[in-house]
Protein backbone atom coordinates (compact mmCIF):
# COMPACT_ATOMS: atom_id res chain seq x y z
CA UNK A 1 0.00 0.00 0.00
CA UNK A 2 1.55 3.52 -1.13
CA UNK A 3 1.71 5.97 1.71
CA UNK A 4 -0.31 8.59 0.27
CA UNK A 5 -3.49 6.55 0.03
CA UNK A 6 -3.80 6.63 4.00
CA UNK A 7 -4.89 9.02 5.85
CA UNK A 8 -3.43 9.02 9.05
CA UNK A 9 -4.91 10.17 12.27
CA UNK A 10 -2.31 12.33 14.75
CA UNK A 11 -2.55 12.11 18.05
CA UNK A 12 -0.94 12.59 20.98
CA UNK A 13 1.12 9.46 20.93
CA UNK A 14 1.73 9.94 17.46
CA UNK A 15 5.71 10.15 16.66
CA UNK A 16 6.60 13.21 15.25
CA UNK A 17 7.99 11.47 11.93
CA UNK A 18 5.22 9.04 11.90
CA UNK A 19 2.67 12.03 11.62
CA UNK A 20 0.91 12.65 8.64
CA UNK A 21 2.04 16.27 8.84
CA UNK A 22 5.33 15.21 7.85
CA UNK A 23 4.51 13.53 4.49
CA UNK A 24 2.97 16.91 3.55
CA UNK A 25 4.28 20.33 2.60
CA UNK A 26 3.87 23.38 5.03
CA UNK A 27 0.95 24.99 4.83
CA UNK A 28 1.57 28.44 2.39
CA UNK A 29 -1.80 29.29 1.32
CA UNK A 30 -5.18 28.63 4.21
CA UNK A 31 -4.61 28.17 8.10
CA UNK A 32 -4.99 24.01 7.83
CA UNK A 33 -8.50 23.03 8.71
CA UNK A 34 -7.47 20.92 11.78
CA UNK A 35 -5.34 21.26 14.80
CA UNK A 36 -1.62 19.52 15.02
CA UNK A 37 0.32 18.35 18.07
CA UNK A 38 2.33 21.11 19.73
CA UNK A 39 5.84 18.95 19.12
CA UNK A 40 4.55 18.49 15.10
CA UNK A 41 4.01 22.37 14.87
CA UNK A 42 7.04 23.40 16.34
CA UNK A 43 9.34 20.29 14.29
CA UNK A 44 7.73 22.05 11.44
CA UNK A 45 8.63 25.63 12.06
CA UNK A 46 11.67 24.88 13.74
CA UNK A 47 12.58 22.81 10.37
CA UNK A 48 11.98 25.48 8.20
CA UNK A 49 14.34 28.01 9.24
CA UNK A 50 16.79 24.81 9.70
CA UNK A 51 19.56 25.44 6.97
CA UNK A 52 19.65 29.29 7.48
CA UNK A 53 23.27 30.88 8.80
CA UNK A 54 23.72 30.38 12.23
CA UNK A 55 22.94 34.35 13.04
CA UNK A 56 26.24 34.45 15.26
CA UNK A 57 28.32 33.81 11.61
CA UNK A 58 26.03 36.85 10.21
CA UNK A 59 28.41 39.43 9.57
CA UNK A 60 26.14 41.35 7.59
CA UNK A 61 23.80 42.34 10.26
CA UNK A 62 24.44 44.98 12.92
CA UNK A 63 21.54 43.61 15.04
CA UNK A 64 22.43 41.88 18.49
CA UNK A 65 22.86 37.89 18.23
CA UNK A 66 24.61 37.02 21.45
CA UNK A 67 22.96 37.77 25.16
CA UNK A 68 24.16 35.95 28.31
CA UNK A 69 21.35 33.51 29.34
CA UNK A 70 19.98 35.67 32.47
CA UNK A 71 19.48 38.24 29.70
CA UNK A 72 17.53 35.67 27.40
CA UNK A 73 15.36 34.29 30.81
CA UNK A 74 14.58 37.70 31.60
CA UNK A 75 13.56 38.71 28.06
CA UNK A 76 11.75 35.25 27.50
CA UNK A 77 10.02 35.51 30.89
CA UNK A 78 8.48 39.07 29.75
CA UNK A 79 7.23 38.21 26.47
CA UNK A 80 3.75 38.47 26.97
CA UNK A 81 3.79 41.96 28.07
CA UNK A 82 2.55 44.30 25.86
CA UNK A 83 4.87 48.08 26.70
CA UNK A 84 1.32 49.95 26.57
CA UNK A 85 -0.33 48.61 28.97
CA UNK A 86 1.09 50.94 30.98
CA UNK A 87 -1.23 50.89 33.95
CA UNK A 88 -1.33 47.69 33.73
CA UNK A 89 2.68 47.02 34.02
CA UNK A 90 3.67 50.50 35.92
CA UNK A 91 6.91 49.60 36.19
CA UNK A 92 8.25 48.67 33.29
CA UNK A 93 7.04 52.09 31.79
CA UNK A 94 9.45 53.13 34.64
CA UNK A 95 12.16 51.10 33.71
CA UNK A 96 11.86 52.85 29.89
CA UNK A 97 12.11 56.13 31.56
CA UNK A 98 14.92 55.06 33.57
CA UNK A 99 16.70 53.77 29.99
CA UNK A 100 15.91 57.10 28.27
CA UNK A 101 17.55 58.77 31.42
CA UNK A 102 20.88 56.74 30.89
CA UNK A 103 21.29 57.00 27.50
CA UNK A 104 20.56 60.93 27.57
CA UNK A 105 23.73 61.01 30.20
CA UNK A 106 25.67 58.72 27.94
CA UNK A 107 25.46 61.74 25.42
CA UNK A 108 25.45 64.50 28.05
CA UNK A 109 22.32 65.93 28.26
CA UNK A 110 21.97 69.72 29.52
CA UNK A 111 18.25 68.60 30.26
CA UNK A 112 18.27 69.00 34.63
CA UNK A 113 14.61 67.66 34.56
CA UNK A 114 14.63 64.06 36.65
CA UNK A 115 13.18 62.16 33.80
CA UNK A 116 14.56 63.38 30.38
CA UNK A 117 12.81 63.72 27.46
CA UNK A 118 13.22 60.81 24.64
CA UNK A 119 11.01 57.87 23.59
CA UNK A 120 11.93 54.19 22.39
CA UNK A 121 11.42 52.58 19.19
CA UNK A 122 10.82 49.46 17.22
CA UNK A 123 14.25 49.92 16.16
CA UNK A 124 16.54 53.04 15.31
CA UNK A 125 14.00 53.04 11.82
CA UNK A 126 11.14 54.90 13.98
CA UNK A 127 13.46 56.32 16.71
CA UNK A 128 14.99 58.37 13.39
CA UNK A 129 11.21 58.68 12.06
CA UNK A 130 10.49 60.42 15.48
CA UNK A 131 13.65 62.40 15.46
CA UNK A 132 13.08 63.52 11.87
CA UNK A 133 9.22 64.29 12.65
CA UNK A 134 9.85 66.62 15.45
CA UNK A 135 12.27 68.46 13.11
CA UNK A 136 9.50 68.86 10.94
CA UNK A 137 6.97 70.00 13.42
CA UNK A 138 9.16 73.06 14.81
CA UNK A 139 10.08 74.14 11.98
CA UNK A 140 6.48 74.32 10.48
CA UNK A 141 5.10 75.76 13.91
CA UNK A 142 8.13 78.48 13.74
CA UNK A 143 7.08 79.10 9.90
CA UNK A 144 3.51 79.14 10.64
CA UNK A 145 4.19 81.96 13.54
CA UNK A 146 6.06 83.74 11.27
CA UNK A 147 3.43 83.52 8.42
CA UNK A 148 5.31 81.59 5.97
CA UNK A 149 4.66 78.69 3.68
CA UNK A 150 5.37 75.33 5.19
CA UNK A 151 4.55 73.09 1.90
CA UNK A 152 8.16 72.92 1.16
CA UNK A 153 9.81 71.27 3.81
CA UNK A 154 13.37 69.00 3.08
CA UNK A 155 16.79 67.71 5.17
CA UNK A 156 20.13 67.27 4.17
CA UNK A 157 21.88 63.99 4.88
CA UNK A 158 24.68 62.00 2.63
CA UNK A 159 24.26 59.66 -0.13
CA UNK A 160 25.38 57.34 2.50
CA UNK A 161 21.50 57.82 3.72
CA UNK A 162 20.28 53.97 5.33
CA UNK A 163 17.32 53.42 3.62
CA UNK A 164 14.99 54.91 6.69
CA UNK A 165 15.58 58.16 5.48
CA UNK A 166 14.55 57.20 2.27
CA UNK A 167 11.09 56.31 3.92
CA UNK A 168 10.75 59.10 5.95
CA UNK A 169 10.84 61.44 2.88
CA UNK A 170 8.53 59.98 1.07
CA UNK A 171 5.93 58.85 3.97
CA UNK A 172 5.86 62.56 4.76
CA UNK A 173 6.55 63.82 1.45
CA UNK A 174 9.83 65.88 2.69
CA UNK A 175 12.33 66.43 0.24
CA UNK A 176 15.73 64.46 0.66
CA UNK A 177 18.47 66.33 -0.64
CA UNK A 178 21.78 64.08 -0.21
CA UNK A 179 25.42 65.46 -0.35
CA UNK A 180 27.52 62.65 -2.49
CA UNK A 181 30.35 60.99 -1.26
CA UNK A 182 33.38 60.85 -3.92
CA UNK A 183 36.87 58.96 -3.46
CA UNK A 184 38.08 61.60 -1.71
CA UNK A 185 34.99 62.79 0.40
CA UNK A 186 34.14 59.54 1.98
CA UNK A 187 31.88 60.97 4.49
CA UNK A 188 29.74 64.12 5.10
CA UNK A 189 31.07 67.12 3.76
CA UNK A 190 29.69 70.03 6.42
CA UNK A 191 30.57 72.87 3.66
CA UNK A 192 28.53 71.14 0.80
CA UNK A 193 26.03 70.24 3.50
CA UNK A 194 24.80 73.93 3.74
CA UNK A 195 25.11 74.58 -0.18
CA UNK A 196 22.20 72.36 0.63
CA UNK A 197 20.36 74.33 3.02
CA UNK A 198 17.91 77.03 2.72
CA UNK A 199 14.77 78.58 5.35
CA UNK A 200 12.99 75.05 4.13
CA UNK A 201 15.62 73.11 6.16
CA UNK A 202 14.41 71.23 8.97
CA UNK A 203 17.73 69.64 10.01
CA UNK A 204 20.56 68.14 8.61
CA UNK A 205 21.46 64.57 9.74
CA UNK A 206 24.99 63.49 10.35
CA UNK A 207 25.57 59.87 10.48
CA UNK A 208 27.50 58.20 13.40
CA UNK A 209 28.48 54.45 11.97
CA UNK A 210 27.65 55.10 8.23
CA UNK A 211 25.91 51.84 7.19
CA UNK A 212 28.00 51.73 3.85
CA UNK A 213 31.29 51.88 5.28
CA UNK A 214 30.95 52.27 9.01
CA UNK A 215 33.13 55.87 9.51
CA UNK A 216 31.18 58.64 11.15
CA UNK A 217 30.42 61.87 9.94
CA UNK A 218 32.03 65.00 11.23
CA UNK A 219 29.31 66.55 13.68
CA UNK A 220 31.70 68.92 15.51
CA UNK A 221 32.66 70.54 12.31
CA UNK A 222 29.42 70.51 11.14
CA UNK A 223 27.99 72.35 13.89
CA UNK A 224 30.71 74.84 13.49
CA UNK A 225 29.92 74.95 9.68
CA UNK A 226 26.11 75.91 10.82
CA UNK A 227 26.35 77.83 13.83
CA UNK A 228 28.20 80.08 11.50
CA UNK A 229 25.38 79.70 8.42
CA UNK A 230 22.42 80.33 10.86
CA UNK A 231 24.23 83.44 12.55
CA UNK A 232 24.17 84.78 8.70
CA UNK A 233 21.17 83.85 7.42
CA UNK A 234 18.93 84.63 10.79
CA UNK A 235 17.66 80.50 10.14
CA UNK A 236 17.80 77.97 13.16
CA UNK A 237 18.76 74.74 11.31
CA UNK A 238 19.57 72.51 13.97
CA UNK A 239 20.93 68.59 13.93
CA UNK A 240 19.06 65.17 14.66
CA UNK A 241 22.29 63.12 14.78
CA UNK A 242 21.17 59.25 13.32
CA UNK A 243 23.32 57.48 15.73
CA UNK A 244 22.11 54.01 15.26
CA UNK A 245 25.72 52.32 15.55
CA UNK A 246 27.74 54.89 17.19
CA UNK A 247 25.29 55.63 19.45
CA UNK A 248 26.27 53.05 21.63
CA UNK A 249 29.80 53.16 20.73
CA UNK A 250 31.47 56.46 20.90
CA UNK A 251 30.74 57.21 24.86
CA UNK A 252 32.41 54.12 25.59
CA UNK A 253 35.31 53.71 23.28
CA UNK A 254 36.19 58.17 22.23
CA UNK A 255 34.47 59.75 25.60
CA UNK A 256 36.40 62.75 25.18
CA UNK A 257 34.72 63.04 21.49
CA UNK A 258 32.59 65.76 20.95
CA UNK A 259 29.84 64.66 18.72
CA UNK A 260 26.58 64.72 21.16
CA UNK A 261 24.63 66.96 22.97
CA UNK A 262 27.40 69.12 24.01
CA UNK A 263 27.22 70.64 20.98
CA UNK A 264 25.04 73.54 19.86
CA UNK A 265 22.84 72.47 16.82
CA UNK A 266 22.65 69.03 17.81
CA UNK A 267 18.71 69.11 19.27
CA UNK A 268 18.01 65.25 18.88
CA UNK A 269 19.76 61.47 18.50
CA UNK A 270 18.62 58.33 17.95
CA UNK A 271 20.17 55.00 18.20
CA UNK A 272 19.08 51.52 18.31
CA UNK A 273 19.04 49.55 21.57
CA UNK A 274 19.50 46.40 19.41
CA UNK A 275 22.83 46.92 17.32
CA UNK A 276 25.63 47.86 19.79
CA UNK A 277 23.23 48.68 23.06
CA UNK A 278 23.72 44.82 22.61
CA UNK A 279 19.62 44.05 22.70
CA UNK A 280 18.03 41.31 21.13
CA UNK A 281 15.82 42.74 18.15
CA UNK A 282 13.89 45.46 17.82
CA UNK A 283 14.86 48.29 20.07
CA UNK A 284 15.58 51.71 19.06
CA UNK A 285 15.93 54.64 21.36
CA UNK A 286 15.40 58.53 21.08
CA UNK A 287 16.58 61.57 22.92
CA UNK A 288 15.72 65.51 22.93
CA UNK A 289 18.23 67.93 24.41
CA UNK A 290 14.55 69.03 26.37
CA UNK A 291 11.69 69.12 26.62
CA UNK A 292 10.90 72.09 24.43
CA UNK A 293 12.24 70.29 21.56
CA UNK A 294 9.57 67.73 21.08
CA UNK A 295 6.53 69.27 19.90
CA UNK A 296 2.79 68.64 21.79
CA UNK A 297 1.54 67.51 18.64
CA UNK A 298 3.72 64.22 18.71
CA UNK A 299 2.36 62.97 22.41
CA UNK A 300 -1.12 61.24 21.71
CA UNK A 301 -3.26 60.21 25.48
CA UNK A 302 -5.50 56.82 25.65
CA UNK A 303 -7.70 57.01 28.33
CA UNK A 304 -8.94 53.16 27.91
CA UNK A 305 -6.54 51.39 29.44
CA UNK A 306 -7.42 52.04 33.26
CA UNK A 307 -5.83 55.50 33.40
CA UNK A 308 -4.99 58.45 30.68
CA UNK A 309 -1.65 57.60 28.89
CA UNK A 310 0.25 59.82 26.66
CA UNK A 311 2.80 58.47 24.21
CA UNK A 312 5.12 58.92 21.76
CA UNK A 313 5.42 56.47 18.74
CA UNK A 314 4.83 54.99 15.95
CA UNK A 315 3.48 51.86 16.78
CA UNK A 316 0.99 51.23 19.92
CA UNK A 317 1.54 48.02 20.75
CA UNK A 318 5.01 47.05 20.99
CA UNK A 319 7.25 44.38 23.01
CA UNK A 320 8.36 45.29 26.79
CA UNK A 321 10.68 42.84 26.83
CA UNK A 322 13.65 44.40 25.00
CA UNK A 323 12.91 46.95 28.08
CA UNK A 324 13.73 44.61 30.72
CA UNK A 325 16.98 43.54 28.43
CA UNK A 326 17.86 46.92 28.01
CA UNK A 327 18.23 47.76 31.56
CA UNK A 328 19.98 44.01 32.28
CA UNK A 329 22.90 45.13 30.18
CA UNK A 330 22.92 48.50 31.68
CA UNK A 331 23.41 46.95 35.36
CA UNK A 332 24.92 43.73 34.51
CA UNK A 333 27.31 45.58 32.25
CA UNK A 334 28.22 48.89 33.74
CA UNK A 335 30.01 51.66 32.11
CA UNK A 336 33.36 49.24 32.43
CA UNK A 337 31.34 46.58 30.69
CA UNK A 338 30.01 48.30 27.55
CA UNK A 339 33.82 49.49 27.48
CA UNK A 340 35.11 46.11 27.53
CA UNK A 341 33.16 44.48 24.78
CA UNK A 342 33.07 47.22 22.29
CA UNK A 343 36.98 47.18 22.73
CA UNK A 344 37.06 43.98 21.79
CA UNK A 345 35.22 44.09 18.89
CA UNK A 346 36.78 47.08 17.68
CA UNK A 347 40.41 45.29 18.68
CA UNK A 348 39.04 42.62 16.27
CA UNK A 349 37.43 44.38 13.38
CA UNK A 350 40.73 46.17 13.12
CA UNK A 351 42.65 42.87 12.87
CA UNK A 352 40.56 41.54 10.45
CA UNK A 353 40.73 45.19 8.63
CA UNK A 354 44.65 44.43 8.40
CA UNK A 355 44.55 41.34 7.73
CA UNK A 356 42.07 41.48 4.73
CA UNK A 357 43.87 45.02 3.36
CA UNK A 358 46.80 42.49 3.26
CA UNK A 359 45.72 39.82 1.25
CA UNK A 360 46.60 40.20 -2.67
CA UNK A 361 43.36 40.51 -4.18
CA UNK A 362 42.30 43.13 -1.92
CA UNK A 363 42.49 46.91 -0.48
CA UNK A 364 40.61 48.68 2.63
CA UNK A 365 38.08 51.23 1.45
CA UNK A 366 39.29 53.32 4.25
CA UNK A 367 42.68 53.32 6.52
CA UNK A 368 40.55 53.75 9.49
CA UNK A 369 38.16 52.10 11.16
CA UNK A 370 35.71 54.42 13.81
CA UNK A 371 33.10 51.69 14.74
CA UNK A 372 33.82 47.80 14.85
CA UNK A 373 32.65 47.23 11.02
CA UNK A 374 34.84 48.23 7.49
CA UNK A 375 34.60 47.88 3.80
CA UNK A 376 37.21 46.27 1.64
CA UNK A 377 37.12 46.37 -2.15
CA UNK A 378 39.34 44.32 -5.00
CA UNK A 379 42.41 46.18 -6.23
CA UNK A 380 41.90 46.99 -9.70
CA UNK A 381 44.58 45.66 -11.40
CA UNK A 382 43.45 42.48 -9.35
CA UNK A 383 40.20 42.75 -10.97
CA UNK A 384 41.44 43.08 -14.28
CA UNK A 385 43.19 39.78 -14.50
CA UNK A 386 41.13 37.52 -12.40
CA UNK A 387 37.94 36.10 -13.26
CA UNK A 388 35.36 36.83 -10.40
CA UNK A 389 34.00 39.37 -8.28
CA UNK A 390 33.17 39.74 -4.63
CA UNK A 391 29.71 38.29 -5.27
CA UNK A 392 31.40 35.01 -5.89
CA UNK A 393 33.49 35.20 -2.58
CA UNK A 394 30.13 36.04 -0.60
CA UNK A 395 28.46 33.10 -2.44
CA UNK A 396 31.50 30.72 -1.44
CA UNK A 397 31.75 32.40 1.30
CA UNK A 398 28.49 30.47 2.66
CA UNK A 399 29.18 27.59 1.93
CA UNK A 400 31.47 27.61 4.79
CA UNK A 401 28.33 29.25 7.00
CA UNK A 402 29.66 32.78 6.69
CA UNK A 403 27.35 35.57 5.92
CA UNK A 404 29.88 38.41 4.26
CA UNK A 405 27.62 40.91 2.37
CA UNK A 406 28.86 42.63 -1.00
CA UNK A 407 27.51 45.33 -2.59
CA UNK A 408 27.75 48.43 -4.42
CA UNK A 409 28.36 52.08 -3.05
CA UNK A 410 25.70 54.52 -3.12
CA UNK A 411 25.26 57.42 -5.77
CA UNK A 412 27.99 58.75 -7.10
CA UNK A 413 30.48 56.35 -6.45
CA UNK A 414 28.26 52.96 -7.66
CA UNK A 415 30.54 51.87 -9.13
CA UNK A 416 32.85 50.35 -6.71
CA UNK A 417 31.63 46.94 -5.25
CA UNK A 418 32.95 46.74 -1.52
CA UNK A 419 32.41 43.63 1.19
CA UNK A 420 31.10 44.12 4.41
CA UNK A 421 32.40 42.73 8.16
CA UNK A 422 30.41 43.85 11.15
CA UNK A 423 31.87 42.68 14.79
CA UNK A 424 29.87 42.26 17.30
CA UNK A 425 30.12 40.70 20.81
CA UNK A 426 29.93 37.20 20.13
CA UNK A 427 32.84 37.01 17.35
CA UNK A 428 35.85 35.64 19.09
CA UNK A 429 39.01 36.34 17.91
CA UNK A 430 39.46 32.46 16.91
CA UNK A 431 36.29 33.05 14.83
CA UNK A 432 38.08 36.18 12.78
CA UNK A 433 41.39 33.85 12.38
CA UNK A 434 38.54 30.88 11.07
CA UNK A 435 37.27 33.35 8.59
CA UNK A 436 40.62 34.52 7.40
CA UNK A 437 41.45 31.00 6.53
CA UNK A 438 37.72 30.97 4.62
CA UNK A 439 38.27 33.88 2.52
CA UNK A 440 41.95 32.24 1.92
CA UNK A 441 40.68 29.18 0.77
CA UNK A 442 37.80 30.72 -1.13
CA UNK A 443 40.39 32.77 -2.96
CA UNK A 444 42.46 30.31 -3.98
CA UNK A 445 39.63 27.94 -5.77
CA UNK A 446 38.19 31.23 -7.12
CA UNK A 447 41.79 31.72 -8.67
CA UNK A 448 41.77 28.33 -10.15
CA UNK A 449 38.90 29.43 -12.26
CA UNK A 450 39.82 29.09 -15.88
CA UNK A 451 36.71 31.01 -17.25
CA UNK A 452 34.72 34.24 -16.15
CA UNK A 453 32.03 33.41 -13.38
CA UNK A 454 28.32 34.93 -14.52
CA UNK A 455 28.76 37.64 -12.04
CA UNK A 456 32.01 38.58 -13.60
CA UNK A 457 30.54 38.55 -16.92
CA UNK A 458 27.97 40.96 -16.17
CA UNK A 459 30.10 42.85 -14.11
CA UNK A 460 32.37 42.87 -17.69
CA UNK A 461 29.44 43.86 -19.96
CA UNK A 462 28.43 47.19 -17.59
CA UNK A 463 31.98 48.29 -17.24
CA UNK A 464 32.55 47.91 -20.74
CA UNK A 465 30.09 49.97 -21.79
CA UNK A 466 31.69 52.74 -19.35
CA UNK A 467 35.65 51.33 -20.67
CA UNK A 468 36.41 51.02 -17.09
CA UNK A 469 39.23 48.49 -15.11
CA UNK A 470 37.39 45.50 -15.50
CA UNK A 471 37.76 44.98 -19.14
CA UNK A 472 39.36 41.64 -19.80
CA UNK A 473 42.85 40.92 -20.62
CA UNK A 474 42.30 37.70 -22.05
CA UNK A 475 45.34 36.57 -20.52
CA UNK A 476 43.99 34.66 -17.49
CA UNK A 477 45.78 34.33 -14.00
C1 LIG B 1 22.70 54.52 10.09
C2 LIG B 1 21.47 53.68 10.27
N1 LIG B 1 20.29 54.29 10.49
C3 LIG B 1 19.16 53.58 10.65
C4 LIG B 1 19.16 52.20 10.59
C5 LIG B 1 17.88 51.45 10.78
O1 LIG B 1 17.99 50.76 11.99
P1 LIG B 1 16.96 49.65 12.50
O2 LIG B 1 17.30 48.43 11.74
O3 LIG B 1 17.31 49.57 13.95
O4 LIG B 1 15.59 50.14 12.27
C6 LIG B 1 20.36 51.52 10.36
C7 LIG B 1 20.41 50.06 10.27
O5 LIG B 1 21.38 49.44 9.94
C8 LIG B 1 21.56 52.27 10.22
O6 LIG B 1 22.75 51.68 10.00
Amino acid sequence: MKRNETERETTVTTAVFGSEEMLQSAPTERIPQHSTTPEIAYRMVKDETYAQTQPRLNLATFVTTYMDGYATKLMNDAIAINYIDETEYPRVAVMCAKCINMIANLWNTPEQAKWKTGALGIGSSEACMLGGVAAWQRWKQRRQKEGKPTDKPNFVISSAYQVVWEKFAQLWQIEMRTVPLTKDKLTLCPEDAIKLCDENTICVVPIMGVTWTGLNDDVEALDKALDKYNKETGYDIPIHIDAASGGFILPFLEPEKKWDFRLKWVLSISTSGHKYGLVYPGLGWVVWKDKKYLPDTMSFSVNYLGAEISQVGLNFSRPAAQILGQYYQFIRLGFEGYKAIHSSSIEIAKYLHSAIGKMKPFRNYSPEVNNPLFIWEMKPEYAQKCHWTLYDLQDKLKQSGWMVPAYTMPANIEETTVMRIVVRQGFSRDMADQLLTDIAGAVAELDKLQYPTTTRIAAEKKEKVKGSVFTHTGKGK
